[in-house]
C-alpha cells in the first residue's frame, strides 16, 4: 500500500465521531416518535444506544439486537435507561425479525456487517425494517490491515506451526477487492435512495518506528507462540508483512490501514420519495 494521510476525510470510525456526523448529515433533532434499532449492539463497554439517548433524551426507544444470546443476557441486566431494550435476533436471518418490520425509524449499525456471511439479506432486511421514509447508517471494516499481516503469517509454512489458533476478526469481505459500486448497485437495487455510500481508508499512524515495532509485535505474541531463538526472525517477517498490508505517512511513520464502508440511507417514502 502507498504513503496515507493519517486520517481520511470525515469518516470517523470511533462510535462517538461517527453518531455526530450521522447526527449532522441526516439532521435528526427530535426522536421523540422515534423507535431506533441499533444492530450488532454487543459491546458491554461502548454502548452506542445510551450515548445516543445522551444526544436525544426523548427518544421514543431504542431497540438493541445481537445475535449473541449471552450477550444480550448480559447487557439486560446492565443498568440502562427504561428507553433502551435488548433482544435477541439475527440481522441475517428475517424470520428473527419480522415482528419489527415497517416500524423502525432509524436503523444504526457499527461494526457488525463485516461479519455478516451474506451482506446483502442484512441490508435487506434493515430495509424491510423501516418505516417509509426511515434511515439507516452503518459503519463496518471490509478490509482490515492487521488481519493481512495476520493471515499472511498463519498461512505461512514457516510460521504456521506456532499459531496458537487465537485470530482477530477477519472481515468477510477481507479478500475481496469490493468497492463502494458494489454496495451502491446492491443497495439502489434493495430500493434504498443513497445519501453516501464510501469506501475510505483510515490510517491510524504509530508515534514512531519503535513504538509500532513493539505494539505489533506484542500484538503478533497473542497469535503466534514463537521459540526465543526464532523471534528476530519472526519480526523481520512480521514487520515485512505488516508494510505489504498497511502503509508508511507521508512523513515516514508506520500506518495502521483498513478500509472501511459509510452508508448513509433512506427507504423512500411512498409521498415525498
Ligand atoms: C465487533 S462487535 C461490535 C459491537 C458494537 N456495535 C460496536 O460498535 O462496538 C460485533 C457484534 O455484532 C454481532 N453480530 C454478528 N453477526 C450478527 C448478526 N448476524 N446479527 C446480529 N448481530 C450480529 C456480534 O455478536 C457482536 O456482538
Amino acid at each position: 500500500m502507498a504513503a496515507v494521510e493519517p486520517q481520511v476525510s470525515y469518516v470517523s470510525t470511533d462510535i462517538t465521531g461517527f453518531l455526530e456526523m450521522v447526527i449532522s448529515k441526516l439532521g435528526w433533532s427530535d426522536l421523540s416518535d422515534d423507535i431506533v434499532m441499533d444492530v450488532g449492539c454487543g459491546n458491554p463497554k461502548i454502548k452506542l444506544a445510551n450515548l445516543l439517548v445522551n444526544f436525544f433524551p426523548n427518544v421514543k426507544q431504542v431497540i438493541c439486537i445481537d445475535k449473541n444470546l449471552m450477550m444480550i443476557h448480559y447487557l439486560k441486566i446492565s443498568k440502562r435507561p427504561s428507553s433502551i431494550v435488548y433482544q435477541c435476533a439475527d440481522i441475517e436471518n428475517r424470520s428473527s425479525l419480522i415482528k419489527w418490520e415497517g416500524q423502525i425509524a432509524k436503523v444504526i449499525s457499527t461494526h457488525c456487517f463485516h461479519m455478516l456471511h451474506d451482506q446483502r439479506a442484512g441490508f435487506q432486511n434493515v430495509y424491510n425494517l423501516l418505516k417509509p421514509g426511515g434511515e439507516a447508517a452503518i459503519l463496518f471494516c471490509v478490509q482490515s490491515g492487521y488481519v493481512g499481516w495476520h493471515c499472511e503469517l498463519r498461512d505461512d509454512t514457516k510460521w504456521n506451526k506456532y499459531y496458537n489458533g487465537n485470530a482477530p476478526e477477519i472481515p468477510s469481505t477481507q479478500l475481496t477487492n469490493i468497492d463502494d459500486s458494489y454496495y451502491t448497485a446492491m443497495l439502489e437495487e434493495i430500493g434504498f435512495r443513497i445519501i453516501l455510500c464510501e469506501k475510505d481508508r483510515i490510517g491510524v499512524p504509530f508515534e514512531s518506528e519503535n513504538a509500532w515495532k513493539d505494539m505489533t509485535f506484542k500484538l503478533a505474541l497473542s497469535s503466534f507462540d514463537i521459540p526465543e531463538d526464532l523471534q528476530e526472525e519472526f519480526k523481520k517477517h512480521l514487520f515485512e508483512a505488516f508494510l505489504k498490508h498497511n502503509c508508511r505517512t507521508d512523513n515516514g511513520l508506520p500506518c495502521q490501514s483498513s478500509y472501511f464502508l459509510t452508508a448513509l440511507l433512506r427507504k423512500p417514502d411512498v409521498m415525498n420519495n
